[in-house]
């Protein structure tokens, strides 16, 4: 089984916000899993380099683009690393194996006839870098970032994509799973009832010099999107390592924010068929993150910043919050208090508290060394009820990732952690302790402690230091994990405990 998941090119025109941390977090949750499962998963994330945004900001600092683009990819890198995205490749648009395979789709849709040489005239938004017609302005702005358009007229090359609207609106009726969630699906299609426009794609040197060299014109640069979503097959061999792409080759999911849905799912699709390509199998829009009530930008200075947000609240209690909070394809609205919030309630009190009592017990009761438990043949109503809730477990997560829903995943897990906490107070062992109910208690810290070690093993997706933490206060070693390691009773009495300090501590400030 194979499972090819990848990220959209960020800009790098900025430094990453919470709205790009959400969408590598996500892929990587999805990836950790699947590799959990057993598939051969190529996760790949990059970052999108050429284009006027990218040259003024370099301009803006006095740089060479391309000395510019070098300074800030390593911002990327070293916030992925800090967020333990285990991303397999990072892909710049500016490296040969890309800009390679973007020349060589250029000449054979010039080729082909799907390229064609024409003039526009009309309206332009350097922010978006998109075509307008006056039609589409709002009160002379562009529909989309609202900012001043342009006017322009110059020649360039176009794509055919209107002679593949049919095809495409073909295309997504018959796949129900291409463009999710559903409401995307149909925001497109409802897109696709009017004409479609052939694409720009390419920028006239005397205004851009900055993009990958139309190989049949010395006059013309590649138009950023068509460069950019080209990554998705030069980072997995495209035109030089066949045998890798046929493996990877459909992507199983394109994890995009709704912002670029358009550019992946009407212009990608259709380049990709007009090179004899299948489509990705699933392009998944995600919502949009608000700060409070607000859109966040650089303006209003309310940019979230993940690597301040780490250092103050940990990776994990991030991780958590983005994954947990919203489902998957909706809005969200970011504040530190309710990020705070989630902290206290979620992984302090249910998470941390469950380690802790359990891990706390096996050291009163039993010098910190795991008891043997009694066969499983006559357990009472509440122990079976916890034990066929942990050996679910998978299967509920399985089923939510099936769907790419993040946060029914983690209430599966969650689920489970607070019936344990019910299950202790139900067992009360302070009581079975007292009367000397030896055989009771130890059955009962037995499966406590199976419990927390399939959480571990579940958690490793989504939270992997939390899960390692837990691995180690458990006396086990973390290790590459397999479905296998869901199994009920893997655990061995006799493994000395190693208890420390609380996974998460309480937040007694409430922030904003
Ligand atoms: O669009 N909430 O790059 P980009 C949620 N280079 N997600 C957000 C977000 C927010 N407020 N803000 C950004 C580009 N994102 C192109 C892509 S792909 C071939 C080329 C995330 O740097 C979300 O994934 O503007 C969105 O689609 C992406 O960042 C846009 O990143």
């Amino acid at each position: 089984m194979k499972f090819y998941i990848t990220t959209p090119l960020y800009y790098v025109n900025g430094s990453p916000h919470i709205g790009h941390s959400y969408t590598n977090i996500a892929c990587d949750a999805l990836a950790r899993f699947k590799r959990l499962q057993g598939a051969d998963v190529l996760f790949t994330t990059g970052t999108d380099e050429h284009g006027q945004k990218i040259k003024e900001s370099a301009e803006a600092r006095g740089m060479e683009p391309k000395v510019f683009v070098d300074s800030v990819v390593p911002v990327f890198k070293t916030l992925w690393e800090r967020l333990n995205i285990s991303y397999d490749e990072f892909i710049r648009t500016t490296e040969k194996r890309h800009t390679d395979v973007v020349q060589k789709i250029l000449e054979m849709f010039y080729k082909n006839g799907d390229l064609y040489e024409g003039e526009y005239s009309g309206w332009y938004c350097t922010p978006c870098e998109s075509f307008w017609t006056k039609m589409q302005l709002v009160d002379g702005n562009c529909p989309d970032c609202k900012r001043p358009a342009e006017q322009i007229k110059e020649k360039n090359f176009f794509f055919r994509l209107s002679k593949y609207q049919k095809w495409l609106v073909e295309y997504i009726n018959s796949h129900e799973d291409f463009i999710l969630p559903i409401i995307r699906r149909n925001e497109i299609l409802s897109f696709l009832k009017g004409p479609l426009n052939d694409l720009c794609v390419s920028r006239p040197k005397s205004r851009l010099s900055w993009g990958i060299k139309i190989p049949f014109s010395e006059d013309h640069v590649t138009y950023v999107w068509f460069d950019a979503l080209i990554n998705y097959i030069s980072v997995c061999g495209y035109g030089d390592d066949t045998a890798r792409f046929k493996r990877f080759w459909p992507a199983d999911v394109h994890m995009i924010g709704k912002d670029i849905l358009r550019p992946h799912t009407v212009y990608w699709p259709i380049m990709l068929h007009a090179a004899g390509l299948e489509p990705p199998k699933t392009v998944f829009a995600h919502g949009w993150w608000k700060i409070g009530e607000n859109k966040m930008s650089k303006s209003r200075g309310n940019i979230v910043n993940p690597t301040e947000m780490i250092s103050r609240f940990g990776v994990d209690a991030y991780r958590f919050f983005l994954l947990k909070e919203v489902p998957f394809g909706m809005d969200g609205s970011f504040s530190e208090s309710a990020l705070i919030s989630r902290i206290n309630s979620d992984l302090a009190n249910d998470l941390g508290n469950l380690l802790n009592r359990t891990l706390s017990m096996v050291e009163k009761y039993f010098s910190g060394i795991l008891p043997e438990r009694r066969n499983l043949k006559d357990i009472d109503e509440i122990t079976r009820a916890l034990i066929d809730k942990a050996k679910a477990l998978e299967s509920d997560i399985t089923q939510a990732m099936d769907r790419i829903d993040f946060s029914q995943a983690l209430g599966a897990v969650w689920n489970l952690i607070n019936m344990s906490n019910k299950f202790i107070e139900q067992k009360a062992p302070w009581r079975l302790s007292k009367m000397g109910r030896i055989d009771e208690l130890k059955d009962m810290m037995y499966d406590l402690y199976e419990v927390l070690r399939i959480i571990s093993v579940a958690l490793w997706a989504f939270l992997p230091e939390t899960s390692d933490r837990m691995v180690s206060q458990l006396g086990l070693t973390a290790k590459k994990y397999s479905s296998k390691d869901f199994s009920w009773g893997l655990a061995r009495s006799g493994t000395k405990i190693a208890k420390d300090k609380p996974l998460f501590p309480r937040i007694e400030n409430i922030g904003d």
